[in-house]
């Protein structure tokens, strides 16, 4: 094993690499370790570490990495060669194919929960609160183009509420206004993310449940359904949404159909939710969400499902089927990846067969969350980040056009959440401390995000070799080829990327996440 590492290292000196320092001087990771972890990065208000994606020169390729023994983004760059079949060497070859594309990309982000605006504020200190936002929206950041903002109260919030609790049963909205959350917390953050983004950020909003008097259980929780009186009142309920953020300056979207409709039905969770039959969401779709929002903004995109895979087939396929009037109103279909493990992703191939001209987006997922996790927050978790990485792989491969992450910061307890629901977030606060830790789920998340912009198209990648390696691949408007590739072993490892006739090597380290840019379409090697 030692010799066979050795070898490979060896080999790879042979080959002309540069470690890259010359091009932008990001700054390194300040690394704090745990006990049998991998490493945080640590920010606090002088000092961040940050990635600039540099641009590719004709004939190169460059490659970040980062590996559970404490790389974060290490940059380096080499060369093209020709590609000579005959003298194919025993590593993993993977074929680039430019000319077969997939899907194109919305793009990648997080949500802006009340929590996540509570804990932003909660860090007080200006600059350290702008190297959060930085982080994950600037240049040197992750470049997120995306968010998902709850319309009122998701369980990450310090007490439940909705809009225009009061009056009770007021058709007309009267006294709809946004809450202190809102204007404490979620507005000021997304208009933070708003301007340091270069590229406009695409907001998807959702309700968890609407004010009591609309549910027949007059509850936020626990089984119910909107009652039939009110199902124009809960279209307008997210129109009204729409405007008040467009008035202050946020435009919304797209919009899904009412958070994990599947929990207000089998009550597998104490927090706000609103259940949904197949037939009663359809004729609510048809008869008012659809026209109310259409009718008005049909630029606004509506996205069914916003609940686990099964959901998909034993829930949006029955009412496409009886109604199938309603598909003219839906653009796309929402998937969060809690049951992924359990439920193969053959499901995503299946819808798009029957829904062709609707495209998938996973809107949520997170780790900490089973019962089984005893850490909620698990500072430094190698393996969380490989369930990131693996999930939205997988995802990629099976045409989704974009991966939306929940809680983009929680504090040390995996909160504020009212139902004590505390789970993971790539970015824990520590405001007692003046910091906030980064950790590997972060990086995981930025190996895709920062380098597959909106409209790259995935294309295909052939193995040439016995040996494979997790992979995916994209043609990026800027005409370069991404490939982030996972290596799962506890070995490095050597992969050759051929594309159009010409070879990248490059050295994955151990149980390391590696994204390579390579320049594509210039002839001068
Ligand atoms: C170290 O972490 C691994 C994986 O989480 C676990 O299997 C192992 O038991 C841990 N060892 C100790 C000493 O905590
Ligand atoms: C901020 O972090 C940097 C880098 O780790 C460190 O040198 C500096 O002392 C920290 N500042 C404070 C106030 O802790
Ligand atoms: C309107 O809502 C506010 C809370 O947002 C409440 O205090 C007030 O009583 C409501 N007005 C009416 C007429 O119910
Ligand atoms: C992805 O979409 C292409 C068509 O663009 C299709 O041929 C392929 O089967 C899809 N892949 C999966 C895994 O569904
Ligand atoms: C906000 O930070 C303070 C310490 O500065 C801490 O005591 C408090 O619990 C934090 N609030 C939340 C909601 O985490
Ligand atoms: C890699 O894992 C194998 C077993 O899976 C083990 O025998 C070997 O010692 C490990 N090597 C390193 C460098 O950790």
């Amino acid at each position: 094993m030692l010799v066979s590492y050795v070898y490979v290292k060896i080999l790879f000196l042979l080959l002309v690499i540069f470690y890259v320092e010359s091009y932008h001087n990001d700054r390194k990771c300040a690394a704090r370790s745990f006990f049998n972890r991998s490493v945080v990065c640590v920010c606090n208000a002088t000092y961040c570490d940050d990635v600039t994606r540099e641009e590719v020169a004709c004939g190169q390729y460059i490659w970040y990495t980062s590996s559970e023994a404490g790389l974060r983004f290490d940059k380096f760059t080499s060369r093209l060669e020709n590609f000579i079949p005959s003298a194919q060497s025993s590593y993993t070859t993977l074929d680039l194919n430019v000319n077969t594309k997939y899907q194109t990309v919305e793009g990648f982000g997080g949500a802006v929960s009340d929590a996540v605006g509570i804990n932003w504020q909660n860090l007080t200190d200006p600059q350290l609160k702008q190297n959060l936002i930085d982080t994950y929206f600037g240049d040197k950041g992750l470049q997120y183009s995306m968010l998902r903002v709850p319309i009122a109260a998701s369980d990450f919030s310090t007490h439940v509420y909705a809009y225009n609790e009061y009056p009770e049963n007021d058709y007309e909205l009267s006294n709809y206004s946004l809450s202190y959350e809102d204007y404490q917390y979620k507005i000021p953050f997304i208009k933070a993310a708003l301007a340091v983004a270069k590229t406009p950020i695409h907001i998807i909003a959702t309700v968890w449940s609407p004010p009591k008097w609309m549910k027949n259980s007059h509850e936020y929780t626990g089984v119910s359904r909107l009652k039939k009186e009110f199902f124009q009142t809960y279209a307008d309920y997210y129109k009204k949404f729409i405007e008040k953020y467009s008035e202050e300056g946020i435009p919304i979207w797209g919009i899904t159909t009412t958070n994990e409709p599947l929990e207000g039905i089998l009550l597998i969770v104490p927090f706000n939710s609103l259940g949904w039959t197949s037939l009663s969401m359809g004729t609510w779709i048809k008869e008012n969400l659809g026209p109310t929002i259409k009718n008005w903004r049909p630029d606004i995109k509506i996205l069914a499902g916003d609940d686990q895979r099964p959901i998909i087939t034993f829930w949006f396929e029955i009412i496409a089927k009886v109604m199938p009037e309603v598909l003219q109103y839906i653009d796309g279909i929402a998937v969060h990846g809690y049951l992924d493990k359990l439920v193969p992703p053959d499901i995503l191939k299946r819808t798009q067969e029957l829904f062709k001209n609707q495209f998938i987006i996973a809107t949520e997922y997170c780790e900490g969350l089973l019962p089984t996790d005893k850490l909620k927050v698990d500072l430094g978790s190698w393996e969380r980040a490989v369930s990131y990485t693996q999930n939205i792989l997988e995802d990629l491969n099976y045409n989704l056009t974009g991966w939306i992450d929940w809680n983009l910061c929680l504090n040390a307890q995996g909160g504020p959440n009212w139902v004590k629901n505390y789970v993971d977030s790539p970015v824990i606060v520590f405001p007692e401390r003046g910091e906030f830790v980064k950790q590997p789920m972060f990086y995981a998340m930025g190996h895709f995000s920062k380098f597959i912009p909106r409209g790259s198209r995935r294309i295909q990648v052939r193995e040439l070799s016995f040996t494979t390696i997790d992979n995916v691949a994209f043609l990026t408007p800027q005409n370069t080829v991404v490939v982030v590739l996972y290596n799962d072993k506890n070995e490095s490892r050597i992969v050759n990327l051929i594309l159009d006739g010409k070879q990248a090597s490059v050295l994955t380290e151990a149980n390391s996440i590696t994204t390579v840019e390579i320049s594509n379409g210039c002839d001068s090697l």
